[in-house]
């Protein structure tokens, strides 16, 4: 299966893409955005200006700058609010468009965090299991390398116990 999950610090991975978990302004924030910021240097918050935002359940690209990956795809989380608010097809549609917008910019791997399961709120292991079931379903049809990186160990535990199958460690 050509999806692995890691723990690491995304900013971290050498692969062609790494995907944010942004806000719609694109212009940083906290949480994995403000490390990937952080990593890649203020040359990216030059690029995202140009950008004009983007919409929640979509995906932009910019080039990576001094991370060891070669672009980084913004993509925009659904916030969390109970889980009657189209909040699963909003983030399933992340994890689609930052796959489809990877392998159009010719990436054979591409690194996602948890998307929306940090300040967000989204539940950890729904958001995990959305994240499993969404990247196994592209690459059904589509070749490309997906790593899901944890960060915290409450969702990677989540992890060994439902997915253990998955596990690179
Ligand atoms: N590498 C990998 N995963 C990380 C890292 C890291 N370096 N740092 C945190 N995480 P969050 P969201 C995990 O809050 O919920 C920002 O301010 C973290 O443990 O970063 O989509 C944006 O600007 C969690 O599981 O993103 C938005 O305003 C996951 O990344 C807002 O937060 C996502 O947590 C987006 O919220």
């Amino acid at each position: 299966m050509p999806l692995k999950i890691v723990r690491n610090d995304i900013t971290k991975m050498a692969v062609d893409g790494i995907v944010n978990a942004a806000n719609g302004s694109l212009l940083g924030g906290g949480g994995v955005d403000g490390c990937i910021h952080a990593a890649a240097g203020p040359m990216l918050l030059e690029e995202c200006r140009t950008l004009g935002g983007c919409e929640t359940g979509d995906a932009k690209i910019t080039k990576g700058y001094n991370l060891p990956a070669k672009y980084v795809i913004h993509t925009v989380g659904p916030i969390w609010y109970g889980g009657n608010s189209g909040e699963k097809e909003k983030l399933q549609s992340c994890y689609k468009r930052s796959l489809s917008l990877a392998l159009e910019n010719e990436c054979k791997t591409v690194a996602f965090p948890l998307i929306s399961s940090g300040v967000y709120g989204y539940p950890k292991k729904e958001a995990i299991e959305v994240a499993v079931e969404t990247i196994k379903e592209f690459l059904l049809e589509n070749e490309i390398k997906v790593y899901l990186v944890l960060f915290d160990n409450y969702s990677f535990e989540i992890c060994k116990e439902q997915f253990q199958e998955l596990l690179d460690v």
